[in-house]
């Protein structure tokens, strides 16, 4: 298979299996996609950090002048060690210490999406400690189901994030009471893997109407940050995503009448299916009912069909003459649900083959652990048919090397 013009069973035997392999093009690609439909409005990308945080990755990002949406003081410095400006730094999320707003503030980031009211009184008591005003938008909770997996569903009432619109309505008329705080903006992001225009189209209706309220109440709007959560086809036969273009349309369409800034906060769309993780098989194990295709990595490389039951492309990177076969395709750890797919239709594997796992760009490298001590794997760059690792694998030694054992002290 090439990937940006590269050969990855070549690769794959000059590097050690599992890597991660992002193709550059392809992220660029869907980056200019999406500036193409934004063109002639006042609107800022900002990638989210979690989806894939390489430091190479983001530096595709700034490069194309977008900025970040960030949910921790590591997503903060990774930025803008990549060279994301602050002034184009959003930061979500429902946890943020007074210690990592007090870091965004320093950095002069643009916006806190504040999520809530416990949250607004920090931000107002660390902006007035420093002597500052924050720039905040209030996430929305618009009660909407965005018809995706429950655990990765954020717009319902019963979820965490963001605060209802009634009790967004009480922050505007105290704003007065924040004089630290300059709340101008609204956000919401109701999940992610969305693949249908319906749930934005509601979510964005609620939005709008509020907005609306609040212009007339006299409340000045600077912008409306419309989360991300665009879906992409992880299953060609039955995935339906809709395009980044309709998506973009319906954004314009619906705040048409909203003057200030859109911003966008895409993650998977932009990278899930410029990564392969590259893999190889380790053996066949033949059970009593079923055959295992047993490979390199595990659930600790790629969690996604673990964690979700997530269904991503499985291709062994063999001639497709051969046999067809059907597997459990599974990893080395050592629990049932190290698994990446069941009854698994493919051509005939053997040890030592090299199988692609695709579309894993998105939420792949980023959610890895040291499960069962198995190092982080090496993730590379390819470009137009060269290649540069851009995270070295993990030794065993750096896995061991922040341990040790017990110095005790008296309580
Ligand atoms: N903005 C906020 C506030 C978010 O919480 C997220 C994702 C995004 C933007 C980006 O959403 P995207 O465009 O990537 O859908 N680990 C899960 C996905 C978790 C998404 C968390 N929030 C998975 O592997 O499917």
């Amino acid at each position: 298979m090439r990937f940006d013009d590269v050969d990855l069973a070549q690769l794959a035997d000059r590097l050690p299996t599992p890597f991660y392999a992002y193709s550059a093009s392809a992220i660029r690609e869907r980056i200019g996609a999406l500036a193409a439909g934004l063109a002639g409005t006042d609107s800022l990308v900002c990638y989210a950090v979690k989806a894939n945080s390489n430091r190479a990755v983001l530096a595709l990002v700034a490069d194309a002048g977008f900025g970040a949406d960030i949910v921790s003081a590591g997503e903060l410095e990774r930025s803008l060690a990549a060279g994301i400006p602050a002034s184009r730094i959003v930061f979500s999320g429902v946890g943020k210490t007074a210690d990592e707003i007090d870091a965004a503030l320093a950095a002069r980031v643009w916006k806190f999406n504040v999520e809530s009211h416990d949250e607004l009184l920090t931000l107002e008591a660390v902006a007035r400690r420093r002597g500052e005003t924050a720039h905040a938008a209030v996430r929305i909770n618009p009660d909407v189901d965005a018809g995706t997996h429950e655990k990765i569903s954020t717009g319902k009432a019963e979820n965490k994030f963001g605060v209802s619109i009634d009790e967004a309505r009480r922050w505007f008329a105290d704003a007065a009471s924040m004089p630290h705080v300059r709340l101008d903006g609204l956000h919401v992001h109701i999940g992610s893997q969305i693949l249908s225009l319906d749930p934005f189209r509601l979510a964005l209706e609620r939005v709008r109407d509020f907005a609306r309220e609040l212009q007339d109440a006299g409340h000045a709007l600077a912008s409306i940050d419309v989360g991300g959560g665009l879906g992409v086809g992880y299953r060609d036969d039955r995935d339906r995503p809709v395009s980044a273009g309709d998506y973009v349309a319906l954004v314009r369409e619906v705040l048409r009448d909203f003057n200030g800034r859109l911003v966008f906060e895409p993650g998977r769309w932009l990278v899930a299916d410029a990564g392969v993780l590259v893999t190889r098989a380790i053996r066949i194990k033949r059970g009593e009912s079923r055959d295992f295709l047993v490979l390199d990595a595990a659930m600790n490389d790629l969690l996604r069909p673990s964690l979700y039951g997530a269904w991503h492309d499985i291709v062994p990177l063999v001639d497709a003459a051969r046999a067809p076969a059907r597997y459990d395709v599974v990893g080395p750890v050592c629990e049932t649900g190290d698994t990446f797919a069941l009854a698994r239709d493919m051509p005939e594997c053997r040890a030592g083959d090299v199988v692609a796992i695709r579309s894993a760009g998105a939420y792949g490298a980023c959610m890895a652990s040291t499960y069962n001590s198995r190092p982080l794997v090496a993730e590379v760059l390819l470009d137009n048919g060269r290649w540069a690792i851009v995270r070295r694998r993990q030794t065993i030694a750096e896995l061991v090397a922040n341990e040790c054992l017990p110095e005790w002290r008296d309580a």
